[in-house]
């Protein structure tokens, strides 16, 4: 079977990790055909709006995408195409596996949780205003039809995935009302599915309780600005961003990218980590029924990383994306190595 899939490389590092990610999955012999599609500073510069119809469109027809971090200017400038595309093709979810990795070190071993951030809403409505001069204004918005489809979709993924504890995040003794809401919707979700442990923290008390002890959390389900800042937390206790992937699925479609931004600092000099977006891939193959597949990445990645001679320097070597592409596609385990 040969998949069209849809492939947003992104900028900055966007270009090296997917170009990294494309080849590996091409290695496993999966066939896929790569509708390139533009979106940001790279749309504007030919001609295009920073969020072109035509992107959308293929994303919308083919029903998945593999995407590359985007740009978006601090402050001024256009609106977050990131969050632009979310709300268009109605990804509510954010879902963002964090587990250790054989071979890198970090603080906890066995780590393995997942984030679920709701990925439309919040503060990401991107409602902001000057009242007056010198006072603005962001509208938070949360509600119960959003708050209740991230609910049901972490339930029934804990479901499928044998998960048994989900924790919501919030900070309800502030924000009452909107973070109130979305407790109301996880309670009322939480009521259909006894046999998952539900519990509310803080996200204050979560901040620190996570990096004493993740082992304590299972799933955690939360709106879109906590799940911003805890998947990167997260992504700290298992080796940083370089190896954080992501997925943002909705009813109709499922763009996968990973946790990291453009890396502007490191944009062009075959530096930057690929296995973010990699794992990332992997997740997509999972998505279309590609199992075996997705498993013969995983493995060459596990394999490179517990080998240890190959490494980016944010994982403390000095490899160059290209040479650890190629350590990964050199160490994938043969079909047949991970028949079922
Ligand atoms: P960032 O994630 O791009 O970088 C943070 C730090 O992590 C930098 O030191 C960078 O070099 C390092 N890093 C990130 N990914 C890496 C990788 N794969 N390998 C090695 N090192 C890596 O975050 P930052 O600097 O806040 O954002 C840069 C731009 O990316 C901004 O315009 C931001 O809006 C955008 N962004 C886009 C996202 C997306 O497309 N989904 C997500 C997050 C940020």
């Amino acid at each position: 079977m040969k998949y069209t899939i849809t492939l947003l490389p992104g900028d900055g590092i966007g270009p090296e990790v997917s170009g990294a990610a494309v080849r590996i999955v091409e290695a496993t012999g999966v066939e896929i055909e790569w509708e390139c599609c533009l979106a940001g500073i790279d749309a504007v510069d030919a001609g295009m709006e920073t969020l072109p119809e035509s992107t959308l469109d293929s994303v919308r027809k083919n029903k998945v995408a593999l995407k590359g971090p985007i740009t978006t200017p601090v402050g001024k400038g256009f609106r977050s195409v990131n969050v632009g595309l979310r709300k268009a093709l109605e990804t509510y979810v954010s879902l963002r596996p964090v587990r250790s990795w054989k071979g890198l070190k970090t603080r906890h071993d066995d780590v393995d949780l997942v984030v679920f951030r709701e990925n439309t809403e919040g503060l990401y409505a991107g409602r902001e205003h000057e009242v007056v001069p010198g006072v603005v204004e962001a509208l938070k918005i949360i509600t119960a039809d959003a708050s209740r489809r991230i609910a049901e979709y972490a339930f029934e993924y804990a479901r499928w995935t044998g998960r048994s504890k989900i924790t919501a995040v919030h900070k309800a003794s502030v924000m009452k009302l909107s973070d109130g809401l979305f407790l109301d919707m996880c309670r009322e979700v939480a009521r259909r599915y006894p046999f998952i442990t539900y519990e509310e923290q803080p996200i204050d008390k979560v901040a620190m309780q996570i990096v004493l002890d993740p082992h304590r959390f299972d799933v955690l389900l939360m709106e879109n600005l906590y799940g911003d800042i805890m998947s990167d937390l997260c992504s700290g206790l298992t080796g940083g961003l370089g190896v954080a992937p992501g997925a943002n699925i909705g009813d109709d479609c499922a763009v996968f990218e990973a946790v990291h931004g453009s890396a502007p600092d490191i944009a062009g000099q075959n530096k930057a980590n690929p296995i973010a977006l990699t794992i990332s891939a992997a997740m997509m193959l999972r998505h279309i029924g590609e199992r075996a597949a997705a498993r013969r990445i995983e493995s060459g990645i596990e394999r490179v990383l517990v080998a240890g001679e190959v490494r980016t320097g944010d994982m403390g070597g000095r490899a160059s994306t290209t040479e650890i592409t190629d350590a990964i596609i050199a160490a994938m385990p043969s079909p047949e190595e991970v028949a079922e």
